[in-house]
């Protein structure tokens, strides 16, 4: 009786160990980039919103194929993840790989041979270690072709094996690997490889925004519109898309901007979705942070929210912004929790106005 009792004491200390290590296991991402062009410190970043901070970027040399910091980054990187730590002790860093910015045709060749694949994999372990990173995400923006799809897959499987065979090697918990990607897994007529994704990365970042924009749109749009039953331009096409694929849910995170796109209206008066514009209503491509925006409501801009294609806009005389703001970001991060996903991030928390849309996203997903 007394043994039988002990047993089944074992048996019950045994599966609550087995339930506490599942439920540590289990993770969600809240996450955000930080970019230090924008000009904001790393040290003022609020990480106790944050579950995940992407550091972004590291670049490729196209004459050796590695992954390298650039020297005015350099000691903002190394510092990093200590820096956000000590709001957050437990906050965990990854460093990223490329962006917009970067030039495409480097990351194709690279992902083309063996050999520079490996140069690039080995180099992306040591500058993620020496720089105390808990993980790597690749921004190639984008593949562009079917061999880029090919290649990009091939170099998730061997950077896998490589991050895996490290941990090994240094008996450290392996990296996480990630990258961030089109927003949906078949588009302009190309597949991401969701097989190679599914075994090799631990979740991807979708890229659900720059849907429209002055540049590419001359009426006004919602940048990021969650859904539209016109088009497949929208966040919710991209989830059931990559899901539909094979990609688990628990392995995609959704992206949102902390920005906006600015319109010049062609007549002050019509100022609702798909008013006809000028272009931009500000130099360059019409972006705008969220911080900026605030500055243009707070000058007497009027608000709405589109709750059909889940957007925000502002208007003020002929200057007309489309982005996303506390009610869209709140129905985003339902949408993702909803949907199963494992979590959601922004691009980029230094255009954040006094954290009021991380608080958002944080406070609507919870814990
Ligand atoms: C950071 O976020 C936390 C949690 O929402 C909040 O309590 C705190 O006031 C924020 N800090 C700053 C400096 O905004
Ligand atoms: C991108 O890189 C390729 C190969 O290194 C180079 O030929 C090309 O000029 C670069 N393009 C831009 C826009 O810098
Ligand atoms: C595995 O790690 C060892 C020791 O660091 C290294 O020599 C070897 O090249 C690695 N193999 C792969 C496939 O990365
Ligand atoms: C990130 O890597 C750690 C350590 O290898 C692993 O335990 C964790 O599950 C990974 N995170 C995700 C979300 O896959
Ligand atoms: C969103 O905008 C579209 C296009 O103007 C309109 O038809 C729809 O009624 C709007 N939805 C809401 C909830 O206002
Ligand atoms: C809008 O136009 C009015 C009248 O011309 C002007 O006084 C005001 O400053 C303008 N507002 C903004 C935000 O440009």
């Amino acid at each position: 009786m007394a043994s039988k009792t002990s047993i089944l004491c074992l048996l019950f200390s045994l599966l609550s160990l087995l339930q506490l290590h599942r439920s540590t296991a289990q993770t969600m991402v809240k996450g955000g980039y930080w970019f230090p062009a924008s000009g904001f410190p790393a040290s003022s970043i609020n990480s106790t919103l944050f579950t995940h901070l992407f550091c972004a970027f590291a670049d490729l040399d196209p004459s050796t194929n590695k992954v390298t910091i650039s020297s005015q980054n350099a000691n903002a990187f190394s510092t990093f993840t200590t820096t956000v730590q000590q709001k957050n002790p437990s906050v965990k860093t990854l460093l990223s790989i490329g962006g917009g910015s970067s030039n495409m045709t480097q990351y194709s060749s690279m992902a083309s041979q063996a050999s520079s694949r490996k140069a690039f994999i080995d180099s992306s372990i040591t500058v993620a270690r020496s720089n105390g990173f808990y993980g790597l995400d690749l921004d190639w923006e984008y593949p562009t072709t079917t061999t880029d799809m090919t290649n990009f897959g091939t170099l998730l499987t061997e950077w896998r094996a490589a991050v895996a065979n490290e941990s090994r090697n240094s008996g450290k918990a392996a990296l996480n690997l990630t990258a961030a990607v089109y927003y949906a897994s078949r588009i302009y007529g190309l597949s991401y490889s969701v097989s190679s994704i599914s075994a090799s990365l631990d979740w991807i970042n979708a890229m659900a925004y720059d849907f429209y924009g002055p540049g590419w749109s001359q009426v006004t749009r919602l940048p990021a519109q969650l859904y539209d039953p016109g088009s497949q331009y929208n966040g919710d096409y991209g989830v059931v898309d990559w899901i539909q694929a094979g990609l688990s849910a628990k392995k995609i995170v959704l992206g949102f901007p902390f920005y906006g796109y600015a319109w010049r209206l062609v007549n002050a008066n019509n100022h609702g979705l798909f008013a006809a514009t000028s272009g931009a209503a500000t130099a360059g491509d019409g972006s705008m942070g969220y911080n900026q925006i605030r500055q243009v409501i707070a000058n007497g801009a009027t608000k709405a929210y589109n709750s059909t294609y889940v957007g925000d806009y502002c208007y003020v005389n002929t200057t007309w912004i489309g982005y996303d703001d506390t009610p869209t970001i709140s129905t985003k991060v339902s949408y993702a929790k909803g949907k199963g996903l494992l979590g959601y991030f922004a691009w980029h928390v230094g255009v954040d106005y006094n954290w009021v849309l991380s608080q958002t996203a944080s406070q609507t997903w919870g814990s």
